[in-house]
């Protein structure tokens, strides 16, 4: 046998034998709200079960504490985003403008055990950012995608250095977020990376200073 296929086969064997990433391993009762929040999303609003995991493993290993969501919708990345800020002490403020998904969402915090660590704020973030105090070392963006540049804008001047910008839908919605994207590209003060844990795709943006 040709060395390359012997190869391929050992890794494909290591591949087929490692072991699922379940929400089942994830603190009871947070699987359950999950998988209840997904059944219930019709709309198909909430991020893939790929990007939440990623995002917890964001904030966590960014050590981030002051944490920032816009569009929260029924709550399902604010879990994996306070999952994240549990690890690290922090604390999620997401921001919702419609008011049946905003009380839907914070049912779900509550269900899943982390009103101590994720606030909703029901309102248009436009408004109530400003209203929101300090500065942030951790913004998740995934609400309507042409406002992305406007919201990048609005939010720069109040992420921290060090801070982490995080978008979402820059794959397959990058047509609608087109002058979001040339910003977070070029601008002389970011490093961006863009990864793709599922389909969607993700902005990664590290501000330098
Ligand atoms: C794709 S969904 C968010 C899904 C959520 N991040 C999740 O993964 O569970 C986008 C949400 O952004 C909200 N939204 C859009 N524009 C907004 C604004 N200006 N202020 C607050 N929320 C907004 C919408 O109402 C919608 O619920």
């Amino acid at each position: 046998m040709r060395p390359w296929i012997a190869t391929a086969l050992l890794a494909g064997w290591f591949t087929a034998t490692l072991p699922a990433q379940e929400i089942s391993a994830l603190p009871p009762p947070v699987p359950e709200v999950l998988r209840s929040i997904r059944a219930a999303d019709t709309g198909r609003l909430a991020v893939s079960e790929e990007d939440g995991r990623f995002l917890r493993v964001l904030v966590a290993t960014r050590g981030a504490t002051s944490v920032l969501e816009i569009g929260a919708a029924n709550g399902y990345s604010g879990i994996w985003l306070g999952l994240g800020a549990r690890e690290t002490g922090g604390r999620v403020v997401a921001i919702e403008y419609d008011p049946g998904r905003a009380t839907e969402a914070a049912a779900n915090i509550r269900r899943a055990g982390l009103t101590d660590v994720v606030r909703i704020v029901q309102g248009d973030a436009f408004a109530e950012i400003p209203r929101l105090a300090g500065m942030f070392d951790f913004v998740f963006l995934d609400a309507w995608k042409p406002d992305y540049k406007k919201f990048f804008d609005l939010v720069y001047p109040r992420l921290a250095p060090g801070g982490v910008f995080v978008a979402h839908n820059v794959v397959n919605k990058k047509n609608e977020m087109e002058p979001f994207l040339r910003t977070i590209l070029t601008h002389p003060a970011l490093f961006t990376t863009i990864v793709s844990p599922s389909h969607e795709g993700m902005s990664i943006s590290y501000k330098t200073r």
